[in-house]
Parts: C-alpha cells; sequence; structure tokens
C-alpha cells in the first residue's frame, strides 16, 4: 500500500499532464500542491515555458526558487489552469481548503481560473463535508465579534495559532484565521452564504461551484472526479 506522501505525488504528477507550454498556471498551497509545483519546476529546467501565479507567498517563493516565472494578475487576468490541494471533497466536488491557511488568495486564484484542478489523496473524499475543521479568515479587530455571531449560528471556533507557540497565525493579507470546530454540513450553499454576510469576514475555507475536476490517488491509481461523479 502507498504512503499517503506517496499518494499525493502520484495525484501531483498526474495534474502535469494538463499543463501545455505557454500557459499560465496558477500555483496552489500546502503539501500536495506543493509537489506539484516541484514538478513543474522540474520540466521548466528542462525548456518548459510557462507563467505562475501563487496562491501564497510560500508558493510564490518556491516556484521563484525553482525558476518558475511568477507574475500577478496586473500581467494576466485569469490562469489556464490552476492545481491545488483540498482538505475535502465531497459530491459536485465541493471542497474545504485552507488548512494550510491560504484560502485568501487560494480562492482569488481558483475565481480566475479556466480550469481549476483539485489534487488529493483518496482520504480527502468524504460524503459530507465537515469533519474538517473550516476555517474562516477575519479581520483581527472584528474577530470578537465573528467568534460571538458564529457561535450564535452554532458554529463555535478558536483562533489558529502558528505553529512554534508565537502567538496567533497570521494569514498573507494580515488576517486571523477561525477555525470552527467539525460539524455536519447540511448544506455547505446555506452556509456560505451565512459566513459571505457576517461583517468582518474575509473569506471561508467553502470552495463551492469552482473546481471542474479532482485527481485522487488512490491505491490502484489516479481517479477523475468531475462534479457529476457519484461518489
Ligand atoms: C492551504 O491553505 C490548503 O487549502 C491546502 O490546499 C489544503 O489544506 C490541502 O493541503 P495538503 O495538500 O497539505 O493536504
Amino acid at each position: 500500500m502507498p504512503t499517503q506522501d506517496e499518494l499525493k505525488l502520484q495525484a501531483a504528477q498526474r495534474a502535469l499532464d494538463f499543463i501545455e507550454p505557454g500557459m499560465v498556471v496558477g500555483l496552489g498551497s500546502g503539501s500536495t500542491a506543493t509537489l506539484f509545483i516541484k514538478l513543474l519546476g522540474e520540466k521548466v529546467k528542462q525548456g518548459l515555458k510557462i507563467r505562475g501565479i501563487a496562491s501564497s507567498e510560500d508558493s510564490a517563493k518556491l516556484g521563484a526558487e525553482l525558476g518558475i516565472p511568477i507574475i500577478g494578475f496586473d500581467k494576466a487576468t485569469e490562469t489556464d489552469v490552476t492545481v491545488d490541494g483540498a482538505d475535502e471533497v465531497a459530491p459536485g466536488l465541493a471542497l474545504i481548503k485552507g488548512g494550510g491557511g491560504k484560502l485568501l488568495r487560494e480562492k482569488i486564484v481558483a475565481s480566475a481560473s479556466k480550469k481549476f484542478i483539485i489534487v488529493a489523496d483518496a482520504s480527502k473524499i468524504v460524503q459530507k463535508l465537515g469533519k474538517f475543521k473550516l476555517p474562516v479568515e477575519v479581520i483581527p479587530m472584528a474577530e470578537p465579534l465573528v467568534t460571538e455571531r458564529l457561535r450564535a449560528l452554532g458554529y463555535p471556533s478558536s483562533i489558529r495559532q502558528a505553529k512554534g507557540g508565537s502567538g496567533n497565525y497570521i494569514t498573507d493579507e494580515g488576517n486571523l484565521i477561525l477555525d470552527c470546530d467539525p460539524m455536519q454540513v447540511a448544506d455547505p450553499e446555506v452556509l456560505a452564504a451565512e459566513l459571505d454576510g457576517m461583517v468582518g469576514v474575509v473569506e471561508h475555507g467553502l470552495f463551492l461551484d469552482m473546481a471542474d475536476l479532482a485527481l485522487v490517488a488512490g491505491a490502484d491509481s489516479v481517479v477523475e472526479y468531475t462534479p457529476e461523479t457519484k461518489f
């Protein structure tokens, strides 16, 4: 049985099939997207001409170190393909993302993608979203208000802490992340609308109707999931 890291690598490798010369490629964040960026960097070293738009400071730095020309939306207003990971993938390719804290820029890049591809190992597949703590990015000033509103709606949360005990985790845009306690998300659209309507919330980790394809590596093969695939 392959390890989880081996499966992530297989999914990342498959995503290379969708990259063509001249493309603008959205670079995701997290461990699986990082494997993809490294593989893409090898192709660039071998002569592949692409440009990348990164969904985090980490991915921008890694991409640049590997020789991938990193551009902003001032140079191209959409990506041809974006490849990113996910924390949960449910039917319809409804996703929870943001386990790595990069959900805001990830959603911006995903929203500007002609094709948004998820790379994941099979442990990310779920029937219903919500076992993974849903991240909500908030303006620091509004954190106590949003925490209370979330609690009142039945979504208790806690402020994400930085690794190494150095205090609150701060996002690339200088905000805080509230991680909602695990829940069964009965209707992701309703929850997303509630969060979208909350003043002080910058973005949340529900990515609905965004992904076109998920490349999911299991024990035997990498399976392609579309929004129509029955789980
Ligand atoms: C980063 O903020 C996330 O959205 C990641 O894409 C997600 O957490 C998946 O990460 P892994 O590939 O590390 O599981």
